[in-house]
């Protein structure tokens, strides 16, 4: 079955049957990652550009391996060492690596909006590798594929995303994903990092971590963005992690199996104590993992398959 458009700009707006075609591509590709040779010719022949305007330790080594594993020929563009150091506009630089005749694009840009501008000016398959506060939504396909490996469903699960949603693209991804999969969605957080209206998006909000522990099936903790000034959005990271940190104490209080994920880099002591971040609750390190698995799945299906989108 063809994806609903050849881009993945986000997760607002694609319906459950292409998530789910994903998820279940994903599984394939996850045994693959578990061979003693873990490529496949899938991609031979295609020629993929990463396109990193912003900092990235999973999400550009992630795709990096997703595509050696698939046997495209990948090429990596570094801001510090291209010509945009000398003045080049955003435009011509894609214009000029498109002349040399790329299928897809891999896009992480600090500025919402980018990757859909992309798709005006090249005619490449792109994907958004995280656009500002945007989306992210190959981090919450890869959310969404560790929450079914870990349950078996997605539907009637209730999910709670913890901490600075104003400044999150992981967030909107995951509300939009989740949403579409038939989760229950609540988000927790201090109210100066809620965003005024987010009901609106379908999701419940609580301003107490207690209740979301004792309310949620899984917490997905999100990353306190020091980047984005979140900071000037309360006193201290002392008094964040008093108010909304996870520690084992808060856990052992619930006595339950919840599940935690976080998509990294962890802010240690902040978002989650250290014992809590390397505890039994969580499944960072197989996000990670499978985030392989639905990078190659994303690529794959949008790099090989023809879309129902009309052009
Ligand atoms: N989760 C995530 O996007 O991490 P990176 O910023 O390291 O890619």
């Amino acid at each position: 079955m063809p994806l609903f458009s050849r881009h993945l700009l986000g997760l607002q707006g694609v319906p459950r049957e292409d998530i789910q075609l994903i998820l279940d591509t994903a599984v394939t590709f996850r045994e693959v990652l578990e061979r003693p040779i873990k490529r496949v010719p899938t991609l031979q022949g295609k020629t993929i550009v990463n396109l990193f305007f912003e900092n990235s330790t999973r999400t550009r080594i992630s795709f990096e391996l997703a595509q050696k594993r698939l046997s495209a020929d990948i090429v990596n563009f570094s801001t510090s060492t291209s010509s945009t150091k000398k003045g080049e506009t955003f435009k011509d630089t894609v214009k000029n690596i498109e002349a040399m005749k790329v299928d897809m694009i891999v896009v992480r840009h600090a500025s919402s909006g980018v990757p859909q501008y992309l798709t005006r000016i090249s005619n490449a398959n792109i994907i958004n590798a995280g656009d500002g506060a945007h989306e992210h939504p190959t981090q919450g396909l890869l959310d969404m594929y560790s929450i079914r490996e870990k349950f078996g469903k997605i539907e009637g699960l209730k999910v709670c995303i913890v901490g600075d949603i104003s400044h999150s693209r992981v967030a909107l991804s995951n509300i939009f994903g989740l949403k579409t999969m038939g989760a229950d969605v609540s988000v927790c957080g201090p109210a100066t990092m809620i965003p005024r209206c987010i009901e609106k998006l379908g999701v419940k909000v609580v301003h107490s971590i207690d209740q979301a522990i004792e309310q949620n099936d899984v917490l997905n903790v999100l990353r306190i963005q020091l980047e984005r000034q979140a900071g000037a959005s309360f006193p201290s990271l002392r008094e964040y992690h008093n108010y909304f940190g996870i520690t084992s104490e808060r856990l052992e209080k619930f006595n339950k199996n919840i599940v935690i994920l976080h998509p990294g880099p962890i802010n240690r002591g902040v978002e989650l104590s250290s014992d809590v971040a390397d505890g039994p609750f969580q499944i960072i390190l197989d996000q990670v993992t499978n985030g392989v698995a639905v990078r190659m799945a994303v690529l794959y299906l949008l790099g090989t398959l023809n879309t129902r989108e009309s052009r």
